[in-house]
Protein backbone atom coordinates (compact mmCIF):
# COMPACT_ATOMS: atom_id res chain seq x y z
CA UNK A 1 0.00 0.00 0.00
CA UNK A 2 2.30 2.28 1.12
CA UNK A 3 6.73 2.28 0.43
CA UNK A 4 8.29 3.91 2.42
CA UNK A 5 10.06 4.30 5.48
CA UNK A 6 9.29 7.33 7.67
CA UNK A 7 12.57 8.38 9.36
CA UNK A 8 12.81 10.01 12.79
CA UNK A 9 15.75 12.73 11.75
CA UNK A 10 14.80 15.98 11.08
CA UNK A 11 17.82 17.44 11.71
CA UNK A 12 20.75 18.71 9.43
CA UNK A 13 24.01 19.09 10.94
CA UNK A 14 27.34 19.52 9.57
CA UNK A 15 29.45 17.31 11.12
CA UNK A 16 31.39 19.90 13.49
CA UNK A 17 31.82 18.92 16.91
CA UNK A 18 31.01 22.35 19.30
CA UNK A 19 33.05 20.46 22.11
CA UNK A 20 36.09 20.93 20.49
CA UNK A 21 36.19 24.61 19.59
CA UNK A 22 37.96 26.50 22.27
CA UNK A 23 35.50 29.87 23.12
CA UNK A 24 38.47 32.00 24.67
CA UNK A 25 40.14 31.93 21.57
CA UNK A 26 39.55 34.92 19.21
CA UNK A 27 36.56 34.40 16.85
CA UNK A 28 37.61 33.26 13.68
CA UNK A 29 36.71 35.73 10.55
CA UNK A 30 35.49 33.03 8.22
CA UNK A 31 32.03 31.51 7.60
CA UNK A 32 30.76 29.39 8.50
CA UNK A 33 33.65 28.45 11.29
CA UNK A 34 32.70 31.62 13.10
CA UNK A 35 28.91 31.25 13.38
CA UNK A 36 29.82 27.52 14.63
CA UNK A 37 32.41 29.66 17.15
CA UNK A 38 29.90 31.57 18.25
CA UNK A 39 27.50 28.41 18.89
CA UNK A 40 30.08 27.52 21.04
CA UNK A 41 29.65 29.98 23.11
CA UNK A 42 25.87 30.70 23.00
CA UNK A 43 25.56 27.04 24.07
CA UNK A 44 27.67 27.76 26.99
CA UNK A 45 25.41 30.63 28.36
CA UNK A 46 22.25 28.31 27.76
CA UNK A 47 23.57 25.75 29.72
CA UNK A 48 24.27 28.59 32.82
CA UNK A 49 21.40 29.91 32.43
CA UNK A 50 19.87 26.63 32.68
CA UNK A 51 21.31 25.71 35.94
CA UNK A 52 20.36 29.20 37.25
CA UNK A 53 16.76 28.59 36.69
CA UNK A 54 16.72 24.85 37.00
CA UNK A 55 14.85 23.48 34.17
CA UNK A 56 15.52 23.16 30.39
CA UNK A 57 15.11 26.63 28.33
CA UNK A 58 12.40 26.87 25.64
CA UNK A 59 12.27 28.50 22.62
CA UNK A 60 9.66 30.15 20.11
CA UNK A 61 10.10 30.68 16.63
CA UNK A 62 6.90 32.37 15.08
CA UNK A 63 6.84 32.61 11.76
CA UNK A 64 4.62 35.26 9.63
CA UNK A 65 4.44 35.73 6.02
CA UNK A 66 5.82 33.41 3.05
CA UNK A 67 7.87 30.25 2.15
CA UNK A 68 10.98 31.92 2.60
CA UNK A 69 10.53 33.23 6.21
CA UNK A 70 9.04 29.70 6.72
CA UNK A 71 12.51 27.77 5.93
CA UNK A 72 14.42 31.17 7.81
CA UNK A 73 12.74 29.88 10.33
CA UNK A 74 13.62 26.90 9.98
CA UNK A 75 17.69 27.59 10.06
CA UNK A 76 17.18 29.77 13.28
CA UNK A 77 15.10 26.20 15.02
CA UNK A 78 18.64 24.59 14.21
CA UNK A 79 20.62 27.17 15.99
CA UNK A 80 18.66 27.23 18.53
CA UNK A 81 18.37 23.20 18.95
CA UNK A 82 22.11 23.35 19.08
CA UNK A 83 22.48 26.11 21.59
CA UNK A 84 20.52 24.02 23.95
CA UNK A 85 16.94 25.13 23.76
CA UNK A 86 14.06 23.10 23.49
CA UNK A 87 11.26 23.81 20.88
CA UNK A 88 8.12 24.97 22.27
CA UNK A 89 5.18 25.74 20.28
CA UNK A 90 3.83 27.97 23.28
CA UNK A 91 5.31 31.46 22.78
CA UNK A 92 4.87 31.40 26.81
CA UNK A 93 8.76 30.57 26.09
CA UNK A 94 12.02 31.74 27.77
CA UNK A 95 13.21 32.74 23.85
CA UNK A 96 10.02 34.04 21.67
CA UNK A 97 11.36 35.03 18.21
CA UNK A 98 8.97 36.67 15.87
CA UNK A 99 10.29 36.08 12.53
CA UNK A 100 8.39 38.91 10.59
CA UNK A 101 6.81 39.38 7.68
CA UNK A 102 5.56 43.34 5.46
CA UNK A 103 4.03 42.61 2.10
CA UNK A 104 0.88 44.03 3.52
CA UNK A 105 -0.42 46.04 6.46
CA UNK A 106 -2.51 43.58 8.48
CA UNK A 107 0.93 41.59 8.55
CA UNK A 108 2.71 44.79 10.54
CA UNK A 109 -0.43 45.05 12.63
CA UNK A 110 -0.25 41.46 13.62
CA UNK A 111 3.03 41.56 15.25
CA UNK A 112 2.51 44.88 17.10
CA UNK A 113 -0.45 43.30 18.47
CA UNK A 114 1.61 39.87 19.91
CA UNK A 115 4.00 41.94 21.46
CA UNK A 116 1.53 43.97 23.96
CA UNK A 117 0.99 40.32 24.97
CA UNK A 118 4.56 39.64 25.66
CA UNK A 119 5.29 42.50 27.36
CA UNK A 120 3.22 41.10 29.64
CA UNK A 121 4.39 37.80 29.92
CA UNK A 122 8.03 39.26 29.84
CA UNK A 123 6.87 41.50 32.85
CA UNK A 124 5.89 38.15 34.76
CA UNK A 125 9.13 36.32 33.66
CA UNK A 126 11.80 39.05 33.70
CA UNK A 127 14.16 36.47 32.34
CA UNK A 128 12.78 35.85 28.86
CA UNK A 129 14.29 37.19 25.31
CA UNK A 130 13.04 38.47 23.12
CA UNK A 131 14.08 38.65 19.37
CA UNK A 132 12.34 40.39 16.28
CA UNK A 133 13.67 39.59 12.68
CA UNK A 134 12.64 38.83 9.11
CA UNK A 135 11.39 41.50 6.49
CA UNK A 136 9.54 44.16 8.58
CA UNK A 137 13.02 44.90 10.43
CA UNK A 138 14.04 46.09 7.04
CA UNK A 139 11.79 49.06 7.38
CA UNK A 140 13.69 52.24 9.20
CA UNK A 141 10.58 53.50 10.51
CA UNK A 142 9.37 49.91 12.19
CA UNK A 143 13.11 49.92 13.98
CA UNK A 144 13.16 53.74 14.87
CA UNK A 145 9.48 52.92 16.70
CA UNK A 146 10.76 49.48 18.35
CA UNK A 147 13.70 51.13 19.73
CA UNK A 148 11.68 54.16 21.20
CA UNK A 149 8.32 51.80 22.18
CA UNK A 150 9.21 48.43 22.56
CA UNK A 151 12.51 48.83 24.83
CA UNK A 152 11.76 45.28 26.47
CA UNK A 153 12.73 43.65 23.12
CA UNK A 154 16.01 42.21 23.61
CA UNK A 155 17.09 41.67 19.45
CA UNK A 156 16.46 43.16 16.23
CA UNK A 157 18.01 41.83 13.34
CA UNK A 158 17.15 41.73 9.50
CA UNK A 159 16.63 39.41 6.31
CA UNK A 160 20.28 39.63 5.19
CA UNK A 161 22.32 38.31 8.28
CA UNK A 162 20.07 35.20 9.00
CA UNK A 163 22.76 33.54 9.30
CA UNK A 164 24.25 35.53 11.98
CA UNK A 165 21.95 34.04 14.55
CA UNK A 166 24.39 32.89 16.95
CA UNK A 167 26.38 35.80 17.31
CA UNK A 168 23.69 37.96 17.71
CA UNK A 169 22.43 35.24 20.56
CA UNK A 170 25.72 35.32 22.14
CA UNK A 171 25.81 39.58 21.92
CA UNK A 172 22.16 39.17 23.69
CA UNK A 173 23.81 36.79 26.78
CA UNK A 174 26.70 39.27 26.94
CA UNK A 175 24.89 43.15 26.43
CA UNK A 176 22.30 44.84 28.38
CA UNK A 177 19.69 46.15 26.35
CA UNK A 178 18.65 45.99 22.84
CA UNK A 179 20.82 44.60 20.21
CA UNK A 180 20.41 45.41 16.85
CA UNK A 181 21.67 44.67 13.50
CA UNK A 182 20.19 45.23 10.69
CA UNK A 183 22.09 45.70 6.76
CA UNK A 184 20.68 47.14 4.11
CA UNK A 185 21.89 44.42 1.46
CA UNK A 186 24.33 41.47 1.02
CA UNK A 187 25.44 39.99 -1.81
CA UNK A 188 26.58 37.03 0.71
CA UNK A 189 25.45 33.60 0.68
CA UNK A 190 26.89 31.90 3.61
CA UNK A 191 26.06 27.75 3.21
CA UNK A 192 26.24 24.91 5.72
CA UNK A 193 24.51 25.89 9.02
CA UNK A 194 22.07 23.93 11.13
CA UNK A 195 18.58 23.50 10.57
CA UNK A 196 16.09 21.95 11.86
CA UNK A 197 13.11 20.88 9.82
CA UNK A 198 9.59 21.10 10.07
CA UNK A 199 9.04 17.51 8.32
CA UNK A 200 10.92 14.53 7.93
CA UNK A 201 10.23 13.88 4.60
CA UNK A 202 9.68 17.37 2.96
CA UNK A 203 11.95 20.29 2.74
CA UNK A 204 11.82 23.83 1.35
CA UNK A 205 15.13 24.77 -0.31
CA UNK A 206 15.90 28.34 -0.95
CA UNK A 207 17.67 28.44 -4.66
CA UNK A 208 17.40 31.91 -4.60
CA UNK A 209 17.16 35.27 -2.21
CA UNK A 210 16.15 38.63 -2.93
CA UNK A 211 13.77 40.01 -6.27
CA UNK A 212 14.87 42.63 -8.89
CA UNK A 213 11.31 43.08 -10.13
CA UNK A 214 9.91 46.22 -8.38
CA UNK A 215 6.36 45.59 -8.73
CA UNK A 216 5.19 48.68 -8.14
CA UNK A 217 3.13 47.73 -5.56
CA UNK A 218 5.58 45.77 -3.47
CA UNK A 219 7.93 46.03 -0.83
CA UNK A 220 9.87 42.66 -1.42
CA UNK A 221 12.99 43.82 -3.69
CA UNK A 222 13.14 46.82 -0.62
CA UNK A 223 13.40 44.15 2.06
CA UNK A 224 14.63 41.70 0.30
CA UNK A 225 17.70 42.89 -1.51
CA UNK A 226 19.21 42.76 -5.12
CA UNK A 227 18.52 38.97 -6.41
CA UNK A 228 20.96 36.28 -5.93
CA UNK A 229 21.33 32.96 -7.18
CA UNK A 230 22.56 30.06 -4.92
CA UNK A 231 25.43 27.70 -7.03
CA UNK A 232 23.41 24.73 -8.14
CA UNK A 233 26.43 22.65 -6.85
CA UNK A 234 25.56 23.61 -3.11
CA UNK A 235 21.53 23.63 -4.46
CA UNK A 236 22.16 19.97 -5.47
CA UNK A 237 24.45 18.91 -2.75
CA UNK A 238 21.81 20.17 0.06
CA UNK A 239 19.45 17.91 -2.21
CA UNK A 240 21.29 14.81 -2.33
CA UNK A 241 22.05 15.28 1.55
CA UNK A 242 18.24 15.80 2.03
CA UNK A 243 17.40 12.84 0.33
CA UNK A 244 19.99 11.13 2.12
CA UNK A 245 18.32 12.25 5.56
CA UNK A 246 14.70 11.32 4.46
CA UNK A 247 13.38 13.81 2.54
CA UNK A 248 11.40 12.75 -0.91
CA UNK A 249 9.70 16.16 -1.55
CA UNK A 250 11.64 19.76 -2.04
CA UNK A 251 10.45 22.88 -2.49
CA UNK A 252 12.41 25.35 -4.53
CA UNK A 253 12.36 28.67 -2.85
CA UNK A 254 12.54 32.06 -4.39
CA UNK A 255 10.32 35.30 -4.91
CA UNK A 256 10.92 34.68 -9.07
CA UNK A 257 12.70 31.64 -9.96
CA UNK A 258 12.07 31.72 -13.22
CA UNK A 259 14.80 33.72 -13.45
CA UNK A 260 17.16 32.02 -11.58
CA UNK A 261 20.98 31.84 -12.19
CA UNK A 262 20.93 34.63 -14.76
CA UNK A 263 23.65 36.27 -12.68
CA UNK A 264 25.96 33.24 -11.92
CA UNK A 265 29.25 33.24 -12.96
CA UNK A 266 28.01 30.50 -15.00
CA UNK A 267 24.45 31.66 -15.89
CA UNK A 268 22.23 28.19 -15.81
CA UNK A 269 18.63 28.14 -16.49
CA UNK A 270 15.85 27.21 -13.81
CA UNK A 271 14.53 24.80 -16.00
CA UNK A 272 17.97 22.76 -16.15
CA UNK A 273 18.76 23.57 -12.64
CA UNK A 274 15.04 21.52 -12.33
CA UNK A 275 16.35 18.91 -14.40
CA UNK A 276 18.95 17.95 -12.75
CA UNK A 277 17.20 18.17 -9.11
CA UNK A 278 15.07 15.01 -10.87
CA UNK A 279 18.30 13.25 -11.56
CA UNK A 280 18.56 13.08 -7.72
CA UNK A 281 17.72 9.34 -6.31
CA UNK A 282 15.72 9.47 -3.31
CA UNK A 283 13.34 12.93 -4.78
CA UNK A 284 9.70 11.37 -5.78
CA UNK A 285 8.36 15.36 -5.70
CA UNK A 286 9.65 18.82 -6.94
CA UNK A 287 7.49 21.80 -6.54
CA UNK A 288 8.81 25.50 -6.47
CA UNK A 289 7.32 28.87 -5.80
CA UNK A 290 7.11 31.60 -7.38
CA UNK A 291 6.77 31.89 -11.16
CA UNK A 292 6.99 35.28 -12.34
CA UNK A 293 4.51 34.79 -16.05
CA UNK A 294 7.66 37.38 -17.63
CA UNK A 295 9.96 35.11 -17.39
CA UNK A 296 8.26 31.70 -17.61
CA UNK A 297 10.02 30.02 -20.50
CA UNK A 298 9.28 27.15 -23.23
CA UNK A 299 12.26 25.37 -21.70
CA UNK A 300 10.62 25.00 -18.43
CA UNK A 301 7.24 23.84 -19.69
CA UNK A 302 8.79 21.19 -22.47
CA UNK A 303 11.12 19.97 -18.72
CA UNK A 304 7.92 20.09 -16.67
CA UNK A 305 6.19 18.17 -19.25
CA UNK A 306 8.70 15.46 -19.69
CA UNK A 307 9.00 14.93 -15.97
CA UNK A 308 7.96 12.13 -13.52
CA UNK A 309 8.77 13.91 -10.81
CA UNK A 310 8.08 18.17 -10.84
CA UNK A 311 4.25 18.05 -9.54
CA UNK A 312 1.46 18.83 -11.47
CA UNK A 313 0.85 22.86 -9.95
CA UNK A 314 2.17 26.06 -11.04
CA UNK A 315 1.69 28.85 -8.91
CA UNK A 316 0.93 31.99 -11.68
CA UNK A 317 0.55 35.44 -10.20
CA UNK A 318 -1.85 37.55 -12.26
CA UNK A 319 -2.12 39.98 -10.05
CA UNK A 320 -4.56 41.98 -12.27
CA UNK A 321 -6.64 40.90 -15.29
CA UNK A 322 -6.24 44.83 -16.88
CA UNK A 323 -3.19 45.06 -18.94
CA UNK A 324 -3.52 48.75 -18.35
CA UNK A 325 -3.12 48.49 -14.79
CA UNK A 326 -0.40 45.31 -14.97
CA UNK A 327 1.56 48.21 -16.88
CA UNK A 328 1.37 50.27 -13.67
CA UNK A 329 2.02 47.47 -11.64
CA UNK A 330 5.75 46.85 -13.84
CA UNK A 331 4.40 43.41 -13.80
CA UNK A 332 5.86 43.46 -17.61
CA UNK A 333 3.15 41.30 -19.82
CA UNK A 334 -0.21 41.65 -21.12
CA UNK A 335 -3.39 40.13 -20.30
CA UNK A 336 -3.14 38.48 -23.69
CA UNK A 337 0.08 37.11 -23.17
CA UNK A 338 -0.83 35.74 -19.81
CA UNK A 339 -3.39 33.87 -21.26
CA UNK A 340 -1.62 32.97 -24.35
CA UNK A 341 0.91 31.70 -21.59
CA UNK A 342 -1.45 29.76 -19.72
CA UNK A 343 -2.77 28.09 -23.12
CA UNK A 344 0.55 26.94 -23.84
CA UNK A 345 1.62 25.29 -20.37
CA UNK A 346 -2.76 23.69 -20.06
CA UNK A 347 -1.56 22.18 -24.21
CA UNK A 348 1.87 20.45 -23.09
CA UNK A 349 0.87 19.42 -19.65
CA UNK A 350 -2.93 18.93 -19.70
CA UNK A 351 -3.36 17.56 -15.92
CA UNK A 352 -1.72 20.81 -14.76
CA UNK A 353 -3.11 22.66 -11.58
CA UNK A 354 -2.85 26.63 -11.74
CA UNK A 355 -3.00 28.62 -8.87
CA UNK A 356 -2.84 32.45 -8.79
CA UNK A 357 -2.43 36.06 -6.72
CA UNK A 358 -5.02 38.38 -7.61
CA UNK A 359 -4.63 42.20 -5.83
CA UNK A 360 -8.14 44.17 -6.14
CA UNK A 361 -8.00 47.68 -5.78
CA UNK A 362 -4.61 48.49 -7.29
CA UNK A 363 -4.82 52.67 -7.21
CA UNK A 364 -6.75 53.87 -10.57
CA UNK A 365 -8.26 50.24 -11.06
CA UNK A 366 -11.68 51.27 -12.52
CA UNK A 367 -14.55 48.68 -13.17
CA UNK A 368 -13.70 48.12 -16.28
CA UNK A 369 -10.02 47.27 -14.93
CA UNK A 370 -11.45 44.86 -12.33
CA UNK A 371 -13.57 43.30 -15.11
CA UNK A 372 -10.89 42.13 -17.10
CA UNK A 373 -9.35 40.25 -13.82
CA UNK A 374 -12.82 38.62 -13.68
CA UNK A 375 -12.50 37.88 -16.98
CA UNK A 376 -8.90 36.69 -16.71
CA UNK A 377 -10.85 34.15 -13.81
CA UNK A 378 -13.18 32.91 -16.19
CA UNK A 379 -11.11 31.87 -19.09
CA UNK A 380 -8.25 29.87 -16.77
CA UNK A 381 -10.07 28.59 -14.42
CA UNK A 382 -7.88 28.58 -11.40
CA UNK A 383 -7.65 25.91 -9.53
CA UNK A 384 -7.60 28.02 -6.18
CA UNK A 385 -6.65 31.89 -6.29
CA UNK A 386 -5.36 33.96 -3.47
CA UNK A 387 -7.00 37.11 -3.50
CA UNK A 388 -5.63 40.30 -1.30
CA UNK A 389 -6.49 43.91 -1.21
CA UNK A 390 -4.36 45.91 -2.33
CA UNK A 391 -2.40 47.64 0.45
CA UNK A 392 -0.26 50.58 1.04
CA UNK A 393 3.28 49.70 1.06
CA UNK A 394 5.37 53.45 2.36
CA UNK A 395 8.70 53.94 -0.22
CA UNK A 396 6.78 52.14 -2.96
CA UNK A 397 5.78 53.78 -6.42
CA UNK A 398 2.13 52.97 -5.91
CA UNK A 399 2.00 54.69 -2.25
CA UNK A 400 2.30 57.47 -3.78
CA UNK A 401 0.27 57.05 -7.00
CA UNK A 402 -3.32 59.60 -6.84
CA UNK A 403 -6.71 57.59 -7.30
CA UNK A 404 -6.17 55.39 -4.30
CA UNK A 405 -9.65 53.40 -4.69
CA UNK A 406 -11.95 53.96 -1.48
CA UNK A 407 -12.11 51.01 0.37
CA UNK A 408 -15.91 50.27 0.18
CA UNK A 409 -15.32 49.85 -4.02
CA UNK A 410 -12.41 47.53 -3.35
CA UNK A 411 -14.64 45.31 -0.57
CA UNK A 412 -17.68 44.80 -3.00
CA UNK A 413 -14.97 43.66 -5.75
CA UNK A 414 -13.28 41.89 -2.80
CA UNK A 415 -16.55 39.89 -2.48
CA UNK A 416 -17.36 39.22 -6.04
CA UNK A 417 -13.96 37.84 -7.06
CA UNK A 418 -13.64 35.44 -4.08
CA UNK A 419 -17.26 34.51 -5.12
CA UNK A 420 -15.88 33.49 -8.54
CA UNK A 421 -12.75 31.81 -7.55
CA UNK A 422 -14.15 29.81 -5.04
CA UNK A 423 -17.40 28.58 -7.46
CA UNK A 424 -14.55 28.11 -10.26
CA UNK A 425 -12.39 26.10 -8.35
CA UNK A 426 -14.69 23.95 -6.39
CA UNK A 427 -16.10 22.60 -9.74
CA UNK A 428 -12.46 21.86 -10.65
CA UNK A 429 -12.30 19.81 -7.76
CA UNK A 430 -15.30 18.60 -7.84
CA UNK A 431 -13.65 17.04 -11.41
CA UNK A 432 -11.16 14.79 -10.32
CA UNK A 433 -13.32 12.71 -7.72
CA UNK A 434 -13.86 9.08 -8.55
CA UNK A 435 -9.91 9.49 -10.13
CA UNK A 436 -6.98 7.30 -8.33
CA UNK A 437 -4.16 9.09 -7.51
CA UNK A 438 -1.02 9.52 -5.11
CA UNK A 439 -0.92 11.42 -2.05
CA UNK A 440 2.45 11.63 -0.01
CA UNK A 441 0.34 11.73 3.66
CA UNK A 442 1.74 14.86 5.65
CA UNK A 443 0.24 14.31 8.69
CA UNK A 444 -2.97 13.22 11.22
CA UNK A 445 -5.66 14.79 10.82
CA UNK A 446 -6.54 17.51 13.06
CA UNK A 447 -9.96 17.22 13.83
CA UNK A 448 -10.27 13.44 13.67
CA UNK A 449 -7.33 11.83 14.80
CA UNK A 450 -8.57 8.45 12.30
CA UNK A 451 -7.92 9.87 9.71
CA UNK A 452 -4.25 11.34 7.80
CA UNK A 453 -4.00 14.20 5.17
CA UNK A 454 -1.86 14.16 2.59
CA UNK A 455 -1.44 15.91 -0.55
CA UNK A 456 -1.94 15.03 -4.45
CA UNK A 457 0.79 16.26 -7.12
CA UNK A 458 -1.76 18.62 -7.64
CA UNK A 459 -1.58 20.05 -4.28
CA UNK A 460 -4.82 19.60 -3.24
CA UNK A 461 -5.86 17.90 0.32
CA UNK A 462 -6.93 14.28 0.69
CA UNK A 463 -7.94 12.72 3.83
CA UNK A 464 -8.07 9.12 4.18
CA UNK A 465 -8.46 6.72 7.28
CA UNK A 466 -4.60 6.29 8.56
CA UNK A 467 -2.33 6.43 11.47
CA UNK A 468 0.58 8.05 12.29
CA UNK A 469 2.96 5.34 10.88
CA UNK A 470 1.66 6.92 7.48
CA UNK A 471 3.70 10.10 7.90
CA UNK A 472 5.40 10.28 4.99
CA UNK A 473 4.92 7.50 2.48
CA UNK A 474 2.80 7.51 -0.71
CA UNK A 475 -0.24 6.16 -0.86
CA UNK A 476 -2.25 5.43 -3.93
CA UNK A 477 -5.93 6.64 -3.00
CA UNK A 478 -9.35 6.94 -4.60
CA UNK A 479 -11.06 10.02 -4.25
CA UNK A 480 -14.16 9.54 -2.82
CA UNK A 481 -15.43 12.54 -2.10
CA UNK A 482 -14.85 16.25 -2.77
CA UNK A 483 -15.89 18.44 -0.08
CA UNK A 484 -15.51 21.89 -1.78
CA UNK A 485 -11.57 22.41 -2.19
CA UNK A 486 -10.45 18.94 -0.20
CA UNK A 487 -10.76 15.45 -0.37
CA UNK A 488 -11.96 12.29 1.59
CA UNK A 489 -10.70 9.42 -0.25
CA UNK A 490 -9.47 6.04 0.51
CA UNK A 491 -6.21 3.68 -0.02
CA UNK A 492 -6.55 1.25 -3.02
N1 LIG B 1 7.29 36.95 -5.73
C1 LIG B 1 5.97 36.56 -5.78
C2 LIG B 1 5.05 37.17 -4.75
C3 LIG B 1 5.50 37.49 -3.38
S1 LIG B 1 4.37 38.39 -2.40
C4 LIG B 1 5.43 36.94 -7.15
O1 LIG B 1 5.89 37.83 -7.78
O2 LIG B 1 4.47 36.34 -7.53
C5 LIG B 1 2.93 37.37 -2.49
C6 LIG B 1 1.73 38.07 -3.01
O3 LIG B 1 1.37 39.13 -2.18
C7 LIG B 1 1.91 38.72 -4.37
O4 LIG B 1 1.79 37.83 -5.42
C8 LIG B 1 0.81 39.75 -4.38
O5 LIG B 1 -0.39 39.22 -4.90
C9 LIG B 1 0.61 40.05 -2.91
N2 LIG B 1 1.07 41.41 -2.60
C10 LIG B 1 2.31 41.90 -2.68
N3 LIG B 1 2.33 43.20 -2.35
C11 LIG B 1 1.05 43.53 -2.04
C12 LIG B 1 0.42 44.74 -1.63
N4 LIG B 1 1.09 45.87 -1.48
N5 LIG B 1 -0.91 44.71 -1.40
C13 LIG B 1 -1.63 43.56 -1.55
N6 LIG B 1 -1.08 42.41 -1.94
C14 LIG B 1 0.25 42.39 -2.19
FE1 LIG C 1 7.16 41.49 -5.25
FE2 LIG C 1 7.02 41.47 -7.87
FE3 LIG C 1 9.25 40.64 -6.67
FE4 LIG C 1 7.04 39.18 -6.53
S1 LIG C 1 8.19 39.65 -8.37
S2 LIG C 1 8.41 39.70 -4.86
S3 LIG C 1 5.43 40.71 -6.44
S4 LIG C 1 8.43 42.71 -6.67
FE1 LIG D 1 6.44 38.68 3.68
FE2 LIG D 1 9.00 38.91 3.42
FE3 LIG D 1 7.79 36.84 2.42
S1 LIG D 1 7.54 40.55 3.26
S2 LIG D 1 5.78 37.60 1.93
S3 LIG D 1 7.92 37.32 4.53
S4 LIG D 1 9.54 37.87 1.56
Amino acid sequence: MYDRKVRKSRKMYHEIDLDKIDINATPPTEEPARQYYFMAKARQYVKEETLRIGRPLAAMVKTFGCQMNARDSEKLRGILEIIGYQQSESEEADFVIYNTCTVRENANNKVYGRLGYLNNWKKQNPHTRIALCGCMMQETAVVDKLRTSYRFVDLIFGTHNIYKFAELVTAVFENQGMVIDIWEDTDRIVEELPVERKYSFKSGVNIMFGCNNFCSYCIVPYVRGRERSRSPQDILKEIRRLSRDGVSEVMLLGQNVNSYGKNLEEPMSFARLLAEVEQIEGIRRIRFMTSHPKDLSQELIDVMAASGKICRHLHLPLQSGSSRILKEMNRRYTKEQYLALVERIRRAIPDIAITTDIIVGFPGETEEDFEETMDVVRRVRYDSAFTFIYSKRTGTPAAVMENQVPEAVIKERFDRLLGEVQQIASQKAEGLTGQVQEILVEEVNHQDASLVTGRLSNNSVVHIPGDASMIGTYVKVELVECRGFYYYGKAV
